[in-house]
């Protein structure tokens, strides 16, 4: 499979534990991703997202 743009793979919890800072910047403090929110994520769910970068970003 293609590595998409940026090189930035979140299949596993390897990918998620290795990109939480990422995730965390770009699902809750500037809200970019989703790409358009074509998934429709929520606030609350943004901020579920938060809560768990702030905790540790645990992927077990
Ligand atoms: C909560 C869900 C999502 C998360 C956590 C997420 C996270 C990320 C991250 C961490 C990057 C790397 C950006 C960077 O570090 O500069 C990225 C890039 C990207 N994502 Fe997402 N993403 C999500 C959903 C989506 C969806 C649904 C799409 C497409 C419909 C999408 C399309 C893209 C594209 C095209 C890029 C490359 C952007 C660029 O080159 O600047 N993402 N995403």
């Amino acid at each position: 499979m293609p590595v998409p743009g940026k090189g930035v793979l979140l299949d596993s919890k390897e990918h998620i534990a290795q990109h939480a800072q990422q995730i965390y910047q770009q699902a809750v403090v500037q809200k970019t991703m989703p790409l358009g929110n074509m998934t429709n994520i929520t606030d609350e769910e943004r901020a579920i997202l938060g809560k768990w970068f702030e905790a540790g970003a645990g992927v077990n």
